[in-house]
């Protein structure tokens, strides 16, 4: 990916620096990292290992999310961990285990609700050396982060029938509608695709394009296009180099930011970040915690290592972002040192040394 392509993910920064310019400095930016659970805490050392060996001017700040109950019997994040993220108004953060059924919620989307980060971006482009059936994937899934199905509105009706919301409100699909042009016009993309089933769900998904494109008409530079989800999953499979940018509801962002990792090695290589109102993100691998090799020092940690270069990005540390990146590649290019899930034999501290022997050799 082009240097400078996450200059201005958020359009909170865009409002406070111009394009072009550095959001911050090469002072020592201090992060907040949540290792998470299962391969977290292996693949989040191994991170920290290849920042220190490119000298990234960043601090981390340890938290530990997990699940307690507030004041009022609602989950809440710990106390701790909002703290941090309100001083960095940055974090990074590893697999966090949602248990199905019971128990607490998604602490994953509690961060996402907590901190307001209404855009969940996901860049999928094909790695160069890593063979897959589509060699030139270069698209963008742009999710609404913080409604639709995953707005955990759900109550029995009778018993056998049970209710389930799918919200879907003006402010948030203008808001998430606005992230995405401006996204495409700050990476030079000529083309933004709203994906909907608003021939089915009229008023909700109805609400969500007319949105779209009262949007479009402000961003008269970039292309607009709508299509059925459905047709979007058949197009995508048979040619996805047709896709540029695509936005959408929460759960169709779910679903088909999974069907287009799969497309260019799957999640253990595709990064993701949340982004929020004036700065705040969290940059996150969108994997789960893989319990069954966790701790054997066998997981890939390219997804939270490239999700670390996305927020170099976004912190405006554009050269940190692209020696790390490029070490990064090259290591999988050159196909030595890669872990099971690549076809390799490596083990996750193979993998971090080499690309930490790497970005000390990039200039
Ligand atoms: C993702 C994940 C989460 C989601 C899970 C872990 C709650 O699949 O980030 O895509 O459903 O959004
Ligand atoms: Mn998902």
């Amino acid at each position: 990916m082009a240097a400078g392509v996450y200059r201005s993910l958020s359009q909170g920064l865009r409002r406070i620096t111009p394009f072009g310019s550095r959001l911050y400095s090469d002072e020592v930016r201090t992060v907040t990292l949540i290792p998470g659970d299962g391969i977290g805490p292996e693949i989040s050392a191994a991170v920290q290992e290849i920042f220190a060996a490119a000298s990234a001017p960043i601090k981390w700040e340890t938290s530990d999310v997990t699940a307690i109950k507030g004041p009022g019997g609602k989950y809440i994040i710990p106390q701790e961990a909002q703290e941090s993220m309100n001083k960095n108004k940055i974090g990074l953060k590893g697999p966090l285990k949602t248990p199905v059924g019971k128990g607490h919620p998604s602490m994953n989307l509690l961060l996402r609700k907590t901190f307001q980060l209404y855009a969940n971006v996901r860049p999928c482009k094909s790695i160069e050396g890593f063979k897959t059936p589509y060699p030139d994937v270069d698209l963008v899934t742009i999710r609404e982060n913080t409604e639709g199905e995953y707005s955990g509105i759900e109550h029995m009706i009778v018993d056998g029938v049970v209710q389930s919301i799918k919200l879907i409100t003006e402010p948030a699909s203008r808001r998430v509608a606005e992230f995405a042009f401006d996204f495409a016009r700050a990476q030079g993309r000529d083309t933004v695709t709203a994906v909907h089933k608003a021939n089915i769900m009229r008023m909700s998904d109805g609400l969500f394009l007319k949105c779209c494109r009262e949007v479009a008409e402000d961003y008269k530079d970039i292309r607009f296009e709508e299509m059925y989800l459905d047709t979007v999953c058949l197009n995508m499979v048979q040619d996805p180099t047709q896709f540029d940018v695509l936005v959408m509801p929460n759960l169709y962002g779910d679903i088909l930011s999974d069907l287009c990792a799969g497309l260019i090695g799957g999640l253990g290589v595709t990064p993701s970040g949340n982004i929020g109102a004036d700065g705040v993100a969290i940059f996150e691998s969108v994997h789960g915690t893989a319990p069954d090799i966790a701790g054997k020092d066998l997981a890939n940690p390219t997804a939270l290592l490239l999700s670390a270069v996305m927020m170099l990005r976004h912190l405006g540390l554009h050269d940190h972002a692209r020696r790390i990146e490029t070490a990064a590649f090259e290591t999988i290019k050159e196909g030595t040192a890669l872990t099971g899930d690549l076809g390799g034999k490596a083990k996750c501290s193979d993998f971090t040394r080499e690309v930490s022997k790497k970005v000390q050799e990039i200039e």
